[in-house]
């Protein structure tokens, strides 16, 4: 694909069905591989990152038949996984290579697990020192770092009170916990995502949560479901802020995931004034899902701080570069986690966000993007540091910019959403074009 020339102007007016959630798909496939037989995951996510761990799980000895309807897991029980001959590769994908850890983590064979370069530059202790805890023998490069060798084996219960709030090693714990001689709990400060709770308990897992923990009964018989993935919010939250900064615009997302710790950004977007309504909301295997209506909307802005930060992760690159089509600004404080995503968040946004005319001030923890009296943004050459989410936050500042704007490899949309530039194109007419 290489580069992409965004053209501004136009509408986002149409009905979306968005590719299924990407932290559902991986854990379902996680989850389906250890329980007993075969699992249908239906509308599991087109995102890499979730090929990523199927090729893992694959190099584990799980037989997996993939076409695009549908996903067929044969599962091998918890006791069922070989050793894999090569190192597992996560490639892109921070979740597969964390959550994968807390599995290895309870085999009896050593493997391998290692990642593209970005992924080898992203912080492994916080999972490998939990799972070291439990009994686990975990080398990593520089005691941080991935390539990551897990020598698992038999593994204590713990009781683990998280550090950094991170649904990931949250997950890698209660996998791990799967494989231990008591029950493990899990306490944090403020709650992540619970995608992995309401999995296992859909797979028949022990699972008990009770304010801030979460506990884990060991050796349960995980049977064999077949399940559909919601669409994917954080994806679709690229579409729906394309619509409230186009003028006209009227978009209607239908069977989005709206589990309530995916779904602040929806509260937070309302909140600085953003018409968004939601319909036919129902519980479908455990999770949340609805359609969603979005119109073009004229925004306040506002801040995110504490426990916000958690909630909407994925989300901040957004709402940071929604700032220019805010009144007065968007400001976020305590997300140093943003440094350590796929690229440096804070940096790379910055730095694509001025190129565009933006007035930022960035922090150590986050940053300040001014609203729209410091003027309109203007089409520029944006770098995203191969970062998915950079990448589609930029286009999406980009409809309303003067001038058209280029994003360098564009391709990097396909961690998460290969669609994207096709579906964006399919609202607004062909105001998108292939460089
Ligand atoms: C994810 C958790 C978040 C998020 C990532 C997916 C998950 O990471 O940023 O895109 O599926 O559990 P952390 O848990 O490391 O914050």
């Amino acid at each position: 694909m290489g580069k992409k020339i965004i053209s501004p102007g136009g509408n986002v007016t149409g009905v979306v069905e968005l590719p299924g959630d990407k932290s559902i798909s991986h854990r379902y496939a996680i989850i389906a591989a250890l329980a007993e037989g075969g699992s249908e995951i239906l509308n599991y996510a087109t995102a890499a990152d979730c090929k990523s761990t199927l090729e893992c799980l694959r190099r584990l000895g799980i037989e997996i038949d993939a076409t695009r309807e549908r996903v067929r897991i044969g599962g091998v029980g918890l006791d069922g996984l070989k050793a894999p001959k090569r190192a597992l590769d996560a490639e892109n994908s921070g979740s597969t290579m964390r959550m994968l850890a807390g599995v290895l983590a309870g085999q009896r064979f050593a493997s391998t697990i290692t990642g593209d370069a970005s992924l080898r530059k992203r912080p492994m202790r916080r999972v490998a020192e939990p799972l070291r805890q439990m009994g686990a023998d975990i080398r990593s490069r520089d005691g941080d770092l991935a390539p990551l060798e897990i020598r698992g084996g038999k593994l204590h219960a713990t009781d683990y009170s998280a550090a950094v709030p991170s649904a990931q090693v949250k997950s890698a714990i209660l996998l791990a916990g799967l494989f231990a001689d008591g029950s493990t709990v899990v306490r944090e400060k403020v709650k992540t995502r619970d995608h992995t709770e309401l999995a296992l308990r859909e797979f028949g897992a022990a699972i008990e949560t009770s304010g801030d923990s979460i506990r884990i009964h060991p050796r349960p018989k995980l049977e064999a479901r077949q399940l559909i993935v919601p669409g994917d919010l954080s994806g679709g939250i690229f579409l729906a802020c394309a619509a409230l900064i186009l003028p006209d615009s009227s978009l209607m997302l239908h069977n989005v995931g709206l589990n309530p710790t995916r779904a602040k950004v929806l509260d937070f977007l309302i909140s600085i004034g953003a018409q968004i309504n939601l319909a036919s909301v129902q519980l479908r295997d455990g999770e949340l899902i609805g359609d969603l209506s979005v119109r073009f909307s004229p925004l306040f802005g506002g801040v995110i701080s504490g426990g916000q930060v958690a909630e909407m992760i994925d989300e901040l690159p957004m709402l940071a570069a929604l700032g220019p089509y805010t009144e007065k600004g968007i400001e976020i404080h305590d997300a140093q986690e943003l440094r350590v995503k796929e690229s440096d968040r804070i940096a790379t946004l910055a730095a694509g966000l001025r190129l565009m005319g933006a007035d930022v001030e960035e922090f150590p923890d986050g940053m300040r993007v001014a609203g729209r009296n410091s003027g309109k943004l203007r089409g520029a050459k944006i770098d995203p540091q191969g970062d998915h989410r950079i990448a589609m936050a930029l286009s999406v500042a980009a409809l309303g910019a003067e001038g058209d704007t280029v994003i360098r490899d564009a391709e990097c949309v396909g961690v998460s959403f290969p669609e994207f530039f096709k579906t964006l194109e399919r609202l607004r007419g062909a105001n998108v074009d292939e460089g």
